[in-house]
């Protein structure tokens, strides 16, 4: 007779395990600073921080000593313009820190975010003409700065700024400048999302006015998202990303039937935060929960997750 229970035994559970999360999964991401010695708590994620490039080194340090292997980096930038100037500053926080972690880490994986709405100062992911963002002005700029960021040393750049015809252009623009090892990472599939929130305090990227629904996807739709992935793959991306993870489980799921380049999750800021919020409390346990929840993005098809918890997750890995 069959009976299901016969293979959640103890010694048995681990051999039938289908999806496994490990160090190889995961990438944290970091935000950098202006400036020198500064560490600062971001209040609306609790745990993170904003390290200036100095102190992100010694970040890094015990990330890596965890076994990380690769994180996504944020700019800070006080300085910001309509046209986001800061954005491709060769001497900015980003590029600093790019070099700074080749030089000590080589072996680390840099994976930079392109997008302009930490540099403007309408908070917007692009150039703004009259009320709204102006598709094709706003793509030299991107392209110049994942430009800055390969000139530095990054591995991959990821444009997030939902902006069409991104990936072409800045494609163009690495093969042009004999980057042609830099690969693309789209995140094509970006929902304009609630779950933002608490990133937009950390990275001081909040939109001045209106908000990004005319760029970003709207979370009905999942047609869409092929649409985007399918584009994206075309005009050259390595990777693609979807975001948030949780709420779009089904989508990387989707992609992961459809397409053969990697997907990429990315648990997002109030994912996180919420996690963190409730095991405060002692509502929930914040180990069982964020482990849970990583392996269901694996188990949805995702190759590669971007995570706030993936430091604490090594550690529990460990165990
Ligand atoms: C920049 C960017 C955002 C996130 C990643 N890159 C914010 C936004 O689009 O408003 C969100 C990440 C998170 O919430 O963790 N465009
Ligand atoms: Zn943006």
């Amino acid at each position: 007779m069959k009976r299901f229970r016969r293979l959640r035994s103890a010694n048995i559970r681990s051999f039938v395990q289908e999806n496994h999360l490990s160090a190889a999964d995961l990438w944290q991401p970091f935000f950098v600073l202006e400036g020198k010695g500064k560490q600062e708590a971001i209040e609306s994620m609790p745990g993170m921080n904003r390290f200036s490039v100095d102190l992100l080194l010694k970040e890094i340090e015990s990330y890596v000593r965890l076994g990380g292997k690769g994180g996504v980096f944020f700019g800070l930038s006080s300085q910001k313009d309509p046209l986001a100037t800061n954005a491709y500053n060769s001497k900015g926080p980003i590029a600093q820190a790019i070099k700074s972690i080749k030089k000590n880490f080589p072996d680390f994986l840099v994976i930079t975010d392109v997008c302009l709405c930490a540099y403007t100062n309408h908070g917007h992911c692009g150039i703004v003409e009259g009320q709204d963002v102006h598709n094709d002005k706003t793509l030299d700029i991107l392209a110049k700065m994942a430009l800055c960021h390969a000139q530095a040393g990054a591995d991959l750049v990821a444009p997030s700024d939902m902006m069409d015809f991104r990936v072409q252009h800045i494609r163009q623009a690495l093969d042009q400048e004999n980057f042609t090892n830099v690969g693309i990472l789209s995140y094509a599939v970006k929902y304009a999302s609630a779950y933002y929130g608490p990133f937009r305090e950390a990275a001081h990227s909040g939109a001045q006015f209106g908000d990004r629904k005319t760029y970003q996807m709207d979370p009905a739709n999942s047609r869409e998202a092929l649409k985007e992935a399918r584009q994206d793959v075309e005009e050259g991306a390595d990777m693609i990303m979807v975001k948030p993870a949780l709420a779009y489980l089904d989508i990387i799921n989707q992609l992961r039937r459809e397409l053969t380049v990697p997907i990429v999750a990315y648990n997002v800021s109030g994912e996180y935060s919420m996690v963190k919020a409730a095991s405060q409390k002692g509502w929930i346990k914040e180990e069982d929960i964020v482990l849970e929840s990583l392996l269901s993005m694996k188990r949805a098809g995702a190759d590669i997750i971007i995570s706030y918890h993936s430091k604490d997750a090594l550690k529990w890995l460990q165990k």
